[in-house]
């Protein structure tokens, strides 16, 4: 009632409407309320889209493109923006852009922000986790503090439910083949995706027949306290050592400085990159350390014993058995399994800690045949603090 006597009453104005006074003021006031209609629409509609974008931006996917009006109505975005690291562990890089991303190091030393050093649990197995109800209990309640890459072959679909903490941690994998170059690929693969994440200091490689021997809170502590990182290495004399040097990898490598280790390392995130980055030893090792060279074995120990010496503790935190002889080390299943037989691992062995003289050597071991889990678990909260 009230729109329409103003209406009529501004079609009596003479610079409403010309020619005919009451027909073109309705015409003006139907326009009016289209306009009004739609502008009201299209407002709501590009609202609830910039939520609905928003939304997703936070959740780290991909801005959308072109569209101007969403972008400058965008919060603008803080530093966590810029060192989250994605929650999605896929991705379609090749190896190439992979390291070349994973290479990059801050040049400012401080951290303008309070960074929780990580240690990153890398598993380097073939398909499931045998052992992934111990590893279950043994990170949790320690959340912030850890995390989980896994890498398997590419024909393996793991399948952990969400409340894992495996749960999508497997990274983008290819065939890797005992004692050839592309054990050394996946264990580089394994390190770069970590290093990803900024918040990783530390880097350990498991497998699938590892098992923890001692808690999360010791195990953080003993690492993350070390002023080394612990890669076994030595020279070894023999035709397991020294004799299975070539001489073409001189002058990069002299026999002096062939080392020999286990694969199972540990190692900070300067060595972390290092690994990554290598383009000197690399084609050596890849062309003159086939089998009988197990390359798994030395490439990394000799690499980082000539640029880092400094930096090695010369022995690895995973205990394992040789005694027995032969290519591969003792395997231990249901029968082996007891609290004697762990004691020896957790406190029976000598050596060195930041230079000091310890018992407490270990804090991994292999190999576990699957049917230890039950004994394991058993004896976990007793023998290993792990409850
Ligand atoms: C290896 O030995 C040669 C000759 O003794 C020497 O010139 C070269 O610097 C050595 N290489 C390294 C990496 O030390
Ligand atoms: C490890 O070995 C290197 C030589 O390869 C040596 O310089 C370094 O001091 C050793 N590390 C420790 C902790 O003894
Ligand atoms: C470790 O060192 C202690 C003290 O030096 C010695 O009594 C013990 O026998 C050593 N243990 C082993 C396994 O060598
Ligand atoms: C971890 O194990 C140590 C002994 O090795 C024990 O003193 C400590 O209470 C355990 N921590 C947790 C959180 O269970």
């Amino acid at each position: 009632m009230q729109l329409r006597l103003v209406a009529l009453e501004e079609g009596k104005d003479p610079g409403a409407g010309n020619r005919n006074g009451k027909v073109v003021p309705w015409r003006f006031l139907h326009y009016l309320l289209l306009f009004l209609v739609l502008g009201l629409g299209f407002s709501i509609i590009s609202m609830n889209t910039l939520r609905y974008f928003g939304a997703q931006n936070q959740n780290g996917m991909p801005p959308v493109q072109g569209s101007n009006t969403i972008v400058w109505l965008e919060e603008p975005s803080g530093i966590e923006s810029w060192i989250r690291p994605s929650k999605n562990l896929m991705h379609n890089m090749n190896d190439v852009e992979l390291f070349w991303r994973a290479s990059f190091v801050p040049q400012i030393k401080t951290y303008p922000y309070r960074r929780v050093p990580k240690i990153a649990f890398m598993f380097l197995t073939k398909g499931p986790l045998p052992f992934a109800p111990l590893w279950e209990r043994f990170f949790k309640g320690n959340e912030g503090l850890y995390s989980i890459y896994m890498h398997s072959l590419p024909s393996y679909v793991a399948d952990n439910p969400p409340t894992s903490v495996f749960y999508k941690r497997q990274i983008p994998s290819k065939v890797a083949e005992w004692g050839m170059m592309s054990m050394c690929d996946a264990e580089r693969r394994l390190l770069a995706n970590a290093l990803l994440d900024l918040s990783n200091e530390r880097f350990i490689l498991l497998s699938e027949s590892c098992i923890p021997v001692q808690n999360f809170t010791t195990a953080y502590s003993y690492i993350s306290h070390s002023r080394y990182s612990f890669m076994g290495s030595f020279d070894e004399n023999g035709p397991y050592g020294r004799g299975r040097y070539n001489p073409n990898m001189a002058p990069e490598v002299n026999l002096t400085e062939w080392r020999k280790g286990a694969q199972w390392f540990e190692v900070n995130r300067e060595l972390a990159v290092a690994i990554i980055q290598d383009s000197k030893y690399y084609p050596k090792f890849k062309k003159f350390c086939r089998p009988a060279c197990y390359v798994d074995e030395h490439y990394f120990p000799t690499m980082l014993s000539i640029n880092f010496p400094r930096l090695m503790a010369n022995r690895t935190l995973t205990w394992v058995d040789w005694s027995r002889g032969g290519a591969h080390p003792a395997t231990f299943g249901k029968n082996d399994v007891s609290e004697r037989f762990f004691k020896k691992i957790i406190e029976g062995t000598n050596c060195t800690y930041n230079d000091q003289p310890t018992t407490r050597c270990f804090l991994f071991a292999r190999k576990f045949a699957p049917s230890a889990l039950e004994p394991l678990l058993a004896l976990a909260s007793r023998v290993f603090g792990i409850h």
